[in-house]
């Protein structure tokens, strides 16, 4: 390396990403770093000393949505301090919102510079470069670079693979998107229009990505789709592989001791995959499999194309083949029309089922989506009142399922150090967090470890065997 290459103007600029939503969002935040990092930008932490802010957007419920324009207010105040010290803060807005709204948001807010969706990061590092020819213009000859196409070629193969050093700061867990957007057409779900048609990665693109991600460290991957148990990649020889098959072919991977996939869909659980959670014991016995609901009318209105009755057949099956299976859900309250019978409905499904865990939310209506034109909307106070009522039955069940951890002795995957001194943290095999005395050599592998107590969300432990020499 030769001196000028570390003179000042070189210096690495500095990209700010705030990330909302999903995981999906999380594993793309991540991504548009890597994408920018051979254009001189490194990520920062800190807001003040940023060059670019990226605002990666979630849009899946109003709040979610409306997040993003008091960030923005935000923003403007910090944009107009670095322009004063001398220095210049581009933004970007990014993710789901931005492919929802387009060109709106850079007439609501107009220091703007650039709005594109998810299907268009690969092409991040000319946008900016097109956004970046305009910052001496006068302001009102700025025009923000706007994105939102659904392109053609594959975003994914013109992403810069995952870089190592980016990776080792993720962990020893580590994200991978094998699938994006979905053909479900859920009537109250804005996701197949954020995120566009269900598309699969190539099993050589994932393999080599998870191989990747092992090389670096990386013990534990979560595969993740909006829909990613509908993945069907194809292999070398041109045929579709589902995701049961795929596990397999990841279980082989030396190092890669954990595999988890989130979401699915019901519909998708095929007995491909229920045979792989029977047969692998990397795929860990934790599944998120939403039911929305335990209405039958409300679960036809919503589309979601199954019974309760057909769910809870599902949960027997994945029983049988994994017995030590635990679930997690998504529930929405006061979908339109939705009566006390059909919320009592959803209540005893929970009951039925037993979770470890779940997500509740309040319908809120999307525009564009079929659920915003039906009629029967939901008071307010009504939902608050059911949400109420579902999620203290949910948070029961999550206490009864720690408690009854109480005695086991499970695999706990130690990553980090705990929080009181002398302390190590981990996470079970259901994504619980464990924390235990112990030194700090045991992180950054799998002990078995018996679990004593509980605390507020999390398990108390006691290591169980010593640390092979
Ligand atoms: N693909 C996943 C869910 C993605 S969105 C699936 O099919 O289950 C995550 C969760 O947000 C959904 O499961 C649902 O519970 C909730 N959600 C989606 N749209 C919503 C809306 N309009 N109002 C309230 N909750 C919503
Ligand atoms: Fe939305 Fe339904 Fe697709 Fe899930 S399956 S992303 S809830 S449309
Ligand atoms: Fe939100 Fe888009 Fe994920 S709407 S939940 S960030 S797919």
């Amino acid at each position: 390396m030769t001196k000028t290459d570390i003179a000042p103007q070189n210096a690495p600029k500095r990209v700010f990403i705030k990330t909302y939503g999903c995981q999906m969002n999380v594993y793309d935040s991540d991504r548009m770093a890597d994408a920018l990092a051979p254009h001189g930008y490194m990520p920062t932490q800190e807001l003040g000393e940023a060059d670019l802010v990226l605002l990666n957007t979630c849009h899946i419920r109003e709040k979610a949505s409306e997040k993003v324009f008091s960030e923005l207010g935000r923003l403007k105040e910090v944009q107009g301090e670095r322009r004063a010290a001398g220095a210049d803060m581009m933004i970007g807005v990014a993710g789901c919102v931005a492919q929802a709204e387009g060109e709106e948001i850079a007439r609501r807010a107009p220091m703007v510079d650039m709005v594109f969706g998810p299907q268009a990061y690969h092409r991040l590092p000319d946008m900016l470069a097109r956004a970046q020819a305009q910052r001496h213009l006068h302001p009102s000859l700025k025009k923000a670079v706007v994105d939102t196409d659904f392109p053609e070629e594959d975003k994914f193969a013109h992403l810069p693979a995952a870089k190592k050093e980016v990776t080792i700061k993720r962990g020893l867990t580590a994200f991978l998107t094998v699938q994006e957007g979905c053909d479900k057409f859920c009537s109250f779900c804005v996701v197949p229009y954020t995120r566009g048609a269900e598309v699969s990665r190539p099993v050589a693109q994932v393999l080599a990505e998870a191989r990747g991600l092992v090389e670096a460290g990386v013990k534990e991957i979560t595969l993740l789709g909006q829909n990613v148990n509908a993945y069907h990649g194809v292999d070398a020889a041109g045929r579709s592989v589902g995701l049961g098959e795929l596990a397999y072919l990841l279980a082989e991977i030396t190092g890669l001791e954990r595999l988890r996939y989130t979401t699915s869909h019901p519909r998708d659980m095929d007995d491909a995959l229920i045979a792989a959670h029977r047969d692998l014991p990397l795929l860990m016995p934790y599944l998120h499999l939403p039911v929305q609901s335990g209405s039958d009318r409300i679960l036809k209105a919503m589309n979601r194309k199954h019974t309760a009755a057909e769910y809870l057949a599902l949960i027997e099956r994945i029983k049988t083949a994994r017995p030590d299976m635990a679930l997690s859900g998504d529930f929405i309250v006061g979908f339109p029309g939705e009566t006390d019978q059909d919320f009592e409905d959803t209540l005893s499904i929970i009951r039925q089922t037993g979770y470890a865990s779940a997500y509740s939310f309040k319908y809120s209506t999307r525009p564009g989506t079929p659920g915003a034109n039906l009629t029967g909307q939901i008071a307010e106070e009504v939902k608050t009142e059911r949400l109420y009522r579902l999620q203290e039955l949910v948070n029961q069940q999550t206490t009864d399922f720690h408690a009854s951890c109480v005695g086991k002795t499970m695999p706990v995957l130690i990553e980090r150090v705990g929080r009181m001194p002398g302390q190590v943290g981990g996470r079970s095999p259901y994504l619980q967090a464990v924390h235990l005395e112990g030194s700090t050599d045991l992180i950054g592998a799998i002990h078995e470890v018996e679990i004593v107590g509980t605390s507020t969300n999390s398990l108390v432990g006691r290591l169980k065997q010593a640390v092979a020499a």
